[in-house]
């Protein structure tokens, strides 16, 4: 399974996803990793761990449809079969929705369709979590389609709300699973049992 990661910010999905292919823990190859952030620690990471990685943003391409496929010949180039998104803070353009329909994944750290959408990202869920007073929260992956957050949801895993929980314990044991559950998640694909 060739895997094209997209990310914008810190890339932790990103790493646990390169790091399970090497360990051999899943069947798969990190074959492109795309940031819209030039800064962004995802390249970073990325780089050191010999993957090729590629800033494409408005500032590479200002016209929206040329970055557009600017993304779909970097994946057609680099063999990907899926598109993982982990933490990428910008739309996705029509090409690249029609080229690998049905094929790209998103991470969301709440039990969709409870705190998603617009503004719902980072630590603003926890604080919306946290805030109502859920006992339960969890992490979803979904197909990405060209509204936030709306996709068929592919698996969800629920994760305990503790009593004494802040935003920042929270986020922090959200994150860590998501890392554990985005490969389990993906090795399913390459065995074949969860059929995209
Ligand atoms: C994760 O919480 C993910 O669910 C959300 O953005 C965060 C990305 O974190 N979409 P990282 O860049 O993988 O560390």
């Amino acid at each position: 399974l060739h895997i094209a990661i997209f990310a914008s910010h810190t890339g932790t999905n990103m790493q646990a996803i390169i790091d399970a292919c090497r360990r051999g823990d899943l069947n798969g190859k990190v074959c492109a990793v795309i940031s819209n952030n030039s800064n962004s620690q995802a390249l970073e990471k990325a780089r050191i761990a010999g993957v090729s990685e590629y800033h494409l943003s408005n500032k590479t391409y200002p016209e929206e449809d040329e970055l557009d496929e600017a993304i779909c010949k970097v994946l057609t180039e680099s063999g990907a079969d899926i598109v993982a998104l982990a933490g990428y803070m910008k739309k996705l353009g029509p090409k690249v929705l029609k080229q690998y329909r049905g094929r790209i994944l998103n991470i969301h750290p709440s039990l969709l369709p409870k705190y998603g959408g617009k503004g719902m990202y980072g630590t603003y869920v926890h604080e919306a979590v946290i805030g109502a007073g859920e006992k339960t929260t969890g992490v979803t992956i979904h197909l990405v389609e060209e509204e936030y957050d709306t996709g068929k949801i592919i698996r969800q895993c629920e994760i305990e709300v503790l009593g004494g929980d802040t935003i920042d314990t929270l986020s922090k044991r959200v994150l860590e699973r998501e890392h554990a559950f985005y490969v389990e998640t993906l090795k399913l694909i390459s065995e074949g049992v969860i059929k995209l």
